[in-house]
């Protein structure tokens, strides 16, 4: 295992949202290299951490042991159940810094990254469907959709007919060149336009956007009142959910949403939103360039009652 420690990102700004108290329990609901749990234990307060990556889990044991910390290998979806099942509920606070960790990216054999060859994988929770899977055997129109949808790439027919012409694909640089030559790409153009791809297909992986909008929920139910809520996202689609939640949530979207419609007696507001979206100062930038686009988004959460969910 060889790579570069995860720098946790905005951890002050997360800190100052989430205050963590002595006697109070907190989730990090993206453990990681455990940055926000380890300054969240050291106010006094006791963290119960989730990741759905067994090796950010394994390395997580030890200070497992020796703090009061507990690690709970599941994805964040299942945040309310896992810690009913703990009898954890209602907690003081929620924070997610969503996406991959630095360990992830910098191991080639975990496939999230062009920068160095691996195995076409991109599995966070290294099980079922990877990356390869995928792009060998989805028809053209679904892969198309994807880079649409979630990489917001202009071009995604022209790459789709590309990755099926090549099939099949096995590793990361095999799919970043033929990224590349479908779309004219010379070595020194700035943007890679391997990069959107990437993302497309590691979100659609691992059901990213939809895990978010579950966390989301599920934070809603887990905080108790006066609850705090931080979450740190890194591209401009998970950022627009986060948003949108607080906005419907806080009472400042009129009529409930077009997603999550609600009847009149359920649309009081649960939670405040506690600032405007906070990014990264020059000093963080200047010390770790992965925050530069970073968003952090807080809340408070109020007494109301959660807002049930359509079927
Ligand atoms: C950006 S890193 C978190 C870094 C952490 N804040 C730190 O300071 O070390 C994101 C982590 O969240 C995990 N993760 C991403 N999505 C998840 C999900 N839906 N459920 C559980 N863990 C998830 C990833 O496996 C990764 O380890």
């Amino acid at each position: 295992m060889s790579s570069a420690p995860h720098i946790p990102v905005l951890l002050e700004e997360v800190l100052t949202a989430l205050a963590p108290a002595p006697g109070e329990c907190h989730v990090d609901a993206t453990f990681g290299a455990g940055g926000y749990t380890r300054a969240i234990l050291a106010t006094g307060a006791a963290v119960i951490a989730f990741d759905r990556d067994p090796d950010a889990i394994a390395n997580g044991r030890a200070l497992e042991e020796e703090a009061a910390l507990t690690l709970v290998p599941a994805t964040f979806s299942a945040l309310e159940s896992e810690l009913a099942a703990r009898d954890a509920v209602p907690v003081d606070g929620v924070t997610m810094d969503i996406g991959v960790s630095s360990m992830q990216l910098d191991q080639a054999q975990r496939g999230f990254s062009f920068q160095s060859d691996g195995p076409l994988d991109m599995r966070m929770s290294q099980e079922g469907m990877s990356a390869a899977d995928f792009l060998n055997e989805a028809e053209e129109e679904q892969i198309a959709d994807v880079l649409y949808r979630y990489g917001e790439e202009p071009k995604s027919r022209r790459i789709a007919r590309a990755v099926v012409a090549a099939r099949p694909l096995t590793t990361t640089a095999q799919f970043a060149n033929v990224v590349r030559k479908a779309l004219g790409h010379r070595p020194h153009d700035k943007k890679d336009p391997a990069t959107r791809a990437f993302q497309a297909v590691r979100i659609h992986i691992n059901g990213e956007l939809d895990e978010l909008t579950q966390g989301l929920e599920a934070a809603e139910r887990v905080l108790k009142p006066g609850g705090r809520l931080a979450i740190v996202t890194f591209h401009s689609l998970e950022d627009r959910i986060v948003k949108r939640f607080l906005r419907d949530r806080s009472g400042a979207a009129p009529g409930g949403s077009r997603h999550m419609p609600v009847t009149a007696a359920e649309r009081e507001p649960t939670f405040e939103i506690t600032a405007r979206a906070i990014r990264a100062g020059e000093a963080e930038l200047a010390a770790n360039p992965r925050a530069r686009s970073a968003t952090l988004r807080t809340a408070r959460r109020t007494g109301a009652a959660p807002w049930r969910l359509e079927a």
